[in-house]
């Protein structure tokens, strides 16, 4: 049965050092928000109402929370297509954040799968915050073996990961070459392919190769070589960093081969690189490689395979470094540099 719906915080004690909790008496709760879309200098920590959660929502208290490219899309409202669905002039919701590990505190109504006090990760309305509400639908049990930072870092990217390589039908003794290896999306897209016994090629930065080798990755420097030039082929790659024309990701396929599109940077202040995904998806009837494009969903199915993986030690979160709330902006400035090396977590 459901815990009551309550919007009572947890008063559990944690197995984690002490930190502040929201006051019940306040009814509001610290956050790092942004009242306009704009540069990392929007955001700040601010008191916002405490979030309650409706019919098929869970109320978690955010133990840490992941920053992914998602994020700052949506602290930017770039592209502007995004700004359709989160608010065309300002933010709706003014809390940054999706991805988090917590503490189940309150459920909804029709929530049957979990109860206060369970641990638990997913994707959640703006995580960067004490307390955050997310879908039952969109939350997993928290792998036991994982701190809550290096829970959180796992559920948009890692579900993200785990879809593309389903899409292109990545398996054994196949060779996959995951682009941006060492960011979010890219650090499980090659751990997951070699969990599944692929030969997997990572490109990174210079500075970053040794991370993507320590998988069983074989790094490809992207300062000095060029997957595409046709000099190498693989049977599956997962274009997650870049924007390479789909001319450079047909020359790096083998005859009948796969390409995943995942996303990019510089893609254009309007759509953000959509237009290269719908060439893709036009092209790839006609020409013998099949090229894809992937939309990445949070979900409990794929979190609860994700959790298999990482209980068992198969995929290893690549947790960079941990920012307090306060710090959110610096987190959000330090991805924009290029300097996280895998993903960082916001702790509340
Ligand atoms: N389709 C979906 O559902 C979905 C879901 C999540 C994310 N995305 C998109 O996928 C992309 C990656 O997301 P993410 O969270 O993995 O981002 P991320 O954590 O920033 O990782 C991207 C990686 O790309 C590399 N990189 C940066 N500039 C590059 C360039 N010019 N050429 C090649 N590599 C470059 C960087 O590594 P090095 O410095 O080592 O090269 C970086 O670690 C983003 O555009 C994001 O919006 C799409």
């Amino acid at each position: 049965m459901p815990a009551e719906l309550s919007a009572e915080p947890s008063t559990e004690e944690s197995s984690e050092p002490s930190r502040h909790r929201p006051s019940p008496a306040a009814g509001t709760m610290r956050a790092a928000v942004r009242e306009r879309y704009g540069s990392a200098d929007v955001v700040h920590v601010a008191d916002v109402p405490r979030p309650l959660p409706r019919r098929g929502e869970v109320l978690v208290e955010v133990r840490a929370a992941g920053l992914d490219r998602g994020t700052v899309h949506l602290m930017t409202g770039l592209p502007l297509l995004g700004r359709l669905a989160f608010g065309l002039r300002r933010p709706r919701n003014p809390v940054l954040g999706m991805e988090l590990a917590g503490t189940v505190v309150a459920v909804g109504p029709d929530v049957t799968r979990f109860v206060a006090g369970d641990e638990v990760y997913g994707a959640g309305r703006g995580s960067f915050a004490e307390l955050a509400v997310a879908s039952e639908k969109q939350l997993a049990r928290k792998p036991a073996n994982l701190s809550f930072a290096q829970a959180a870092i796992v559920p948009v990217s890692g579900c993200t990961a785990l879809q593309a390589l389903d899409l292109a039908r990545a398996g054994a003794d196949q060779d996959v070459l995951v682009t941006g290896a060492s960011g979010g999306v890219g650090s499980f897209a090659a751990q997951l392919a070699r969990a599944r016994g692929a030969r997997v090629t990572g490109v990174a930065s210079t500075a970053k190769t040794d991370l993507v080798a320590a998988w069983g990755v074989e790094p490809l420097d992207r300062g000095t070589q060029d997957w595409a030039d046709g000099a190498r082929r693989w049977d599956v790659v997962l274009d997650v960093a870049g924007n390479p024309p789909v001319s450079s990701l047909r020359r790096a396929l083998t005859p009948g081969g796969t390409a995943v599109i995942v996303g990019g940077e510089e893609g254009g202040r309007l759509t953000g690189g959509l237009g290269r995904q719908l060439s893709a998806l036009a092209v790839s009837p006609f020409v013998r490689e099949r090229l894809a494009v992937v939309l990445g969903v949070t979900r409990a199915a794929d979190l609860d395979r994700l959790a298999a993986l990482l209980e068992a030690g198969d995929v290893v979160p690549a947790l960079d470094r941990t920012y307090p709330l306060a710090e959110a902006a610096d987190a959000v400035r330090a991805l924009e540099a290029g300097a996280v090396r895998g993903k960082v977590a916001v702790v509340p």
